[in-house]
């Protein structure tokens, strides 16, 4: 980044007022998910990395929504509304009053664009031009604005297409949206726009030009056309998502992540995995899942908002929830749901088993069948279990309750009562046998069956 744009002299624009009609939904577009993150989200993410002093979404078809899904996005965040959408200089215009006093570069992005890379969008931040548009060359130019350039590389002015000529028209080079402009300039152009063009909206795409006859200095970075899929429609919005696990797999690959069957593992935005790390076939993982190297996640689990330590083993067809914490070389086997509990160190959670609430000592051992009862209809309650402990398979820990260290539950008993440290619970009721009785019985009932022929 050069030294005139440091940080804290970078604010991100993003612009997400528009309906979406193609999209056919009662969604605001921006927050259809992509990765598992509504689109705006990435675009958030994207401008996070840039570390800026503001960000701003613009808002306007289903404002509501979107700022609340926003605020969970990134707190930080500010919302601008555009109750009327008049076009994109229109909608910088919105945010440029949250901006008061700010004199550092502004930088434009669309909710609807997910796939500009943080490199692409440093080069653009630190490009010392006054404006400089994000531009690419389109293999179908399509209903693109078009860049035309001087002779010597800069950029003259953008053209929309449906108010460019022919010649216009011919150019491949083409507008993504994305723009870099010093704030001082924006807000003198922004002010000075007109709607005076075939679609009757006060264009964000004509600044360039303005600002170059008016002396200043503007230029064009281009990346590559995949950056700058937009998603419009039910279509697009699958091929982003295919784009995205297509490039997420790859990368998880060469970041040294085994994938045995890369094609059917579902990655997130956020998905971080350590190197040596294996995944298995059909694995998806949710928001907020951190897998250390050397942890192994086997087929048809399911994950979200969790941390897997390393050499811990998860599943097959296990689910972890959010808050879920594995550490060291636990291991969670198949039919097993973790929800808001944090398993220390060696915990073993072999079968058939819910916990939620939830901490268990380390070197615990969790019997097949076991069910932390945490809710009673109304409210949610913890358990607490010690280290060395031996929960009995088929034990119903009704919460609020605690275990201590070494203690044990005898299988199928209902623990509602606290069990200290070094002690046996048993919650179930007292065996009998009776001699002979099963055969009798077997006997009477074959008598019965053979009368009734
Ligand atoms: C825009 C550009 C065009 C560029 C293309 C790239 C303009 C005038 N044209 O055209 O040069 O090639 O994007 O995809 O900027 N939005 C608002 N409020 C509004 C209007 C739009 O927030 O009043 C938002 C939309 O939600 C969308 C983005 O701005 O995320 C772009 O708007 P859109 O109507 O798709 O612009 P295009 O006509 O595609
Ligand atoms: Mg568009």
């Amino acid at each position: 980044m050069s030294a005139q744009h440091e940080k804290g002299e970078i604010a991100v624009i993003i612009l997400a007022a528009g309906q979406g009609s193609r999209m056919k939904s009662d969604l605001p577009k921006v927050l259809h998910k992509v990765g598992a993150v509504p689109m705006v989200g990435h675009a958030l993410a994207a401008a996070r990395s840039l570390d800026p002093a503001q960000m701003i979404v613009v808002a306007g078809h289903g404002a509501e929504a979107v700022t609340k899904a926003v605020g969970k996005l990134d707190p930080e965040a500010k919302i601008a509304l555009q109750t009327e959408q008049l076009g994109t200089g229109h909608a910088v215009a919105q945010a440029l009053p949250l901006l008061d006093g700010f004199n550092g570069r502004v930088i434009v992005l669309y909710g609807d664009t997910p796939f500009i890379s943080e490199a692409t969008l440093a080069g653009l931040a630190s490009h010392d031009a006054d404006v400089v548009v994000l531009g690419f060359e389109a293999a179908d130019p399509g209903r693109y604005g078009r860049l035309v350039t001087g002779d010597d590389g800069t950029l003259q002015k953008i053209v929309e297409y449906k108010d460019a000529d022919e010649t216009t028209r011919a150019i491949r080079l083409c507008n993504s949206g994305v723009m870099a402009a010093d704030a001082g300039l924006l807000r003198r152009f922004i002010g000075a726009l007109g709607n005076d063009n075939a679609s009757g909206e006060y264009y964000l795409t004509d600044i360039p030009g303005m600002a170059r006859e008016a002396g200043h200095r503007a230029s064009v970075v281009t990346c590559h056309e995949d950056e700058t899929l937009g998603v419009n429609s039910r279509a697009e919005l699958a091929r982003a998502e295919a784009i995205f696990q297509t490039s997420r797999r790859s990368q998880a690959l060469e970041d040294g992540v085994t994938l045995t069957v890369p094609e059917t593992v579902w990655f997130a935005l956020d998905t971080h995995i350590g190197r040596d790390a294996i995944i298995g076939p059909n694995v998806v993982f949710g928001p907020g899942v951190t897998i250390e190297s050397g942890a192994e996640v086997l087929g048809f689990s399911h994950l979200e908002g969790c941390h897997v330590s390393t050499g811990a083993t998860v599943g097959p067809f296990a689910r972890l929830r959010p808050g879920a914490e594995l550490g060291g070389d636990v291991h969670v086997g198949n039919f097993v749901e973790i929800k808001n509990s944090v398993l220390d160190e060696g915990v073993k959670v072999g079968h058939l088993t819910y916990l939620g609430d939830a901490h268990i000592g380390e070197h615990t051992n969790i019997g097949a069948g076991t069910v932390t009862c945490n809710y009673d209809g109304v409210m949610k309650h913890r358990t607490e279990i010690g280290r060395n402990s031996f929960i009995g398979s088929d034990t119903m820990l009704v919460a609020p309750v605690s275990i201590g260290d070494n203690a044990m539950t005898g299988s199928g008993s209902v623990i509602t009562q606290d069990v200290p440290a070094d002690a046996l619970g048993l919650g179930r009721a007292r065996q009998v046998v009776k001699p002979g009785l099963a055969r009798r019985i077997m006997q009477a009932l074959r008598e019965q069956k053979a009368k009734k022929g």
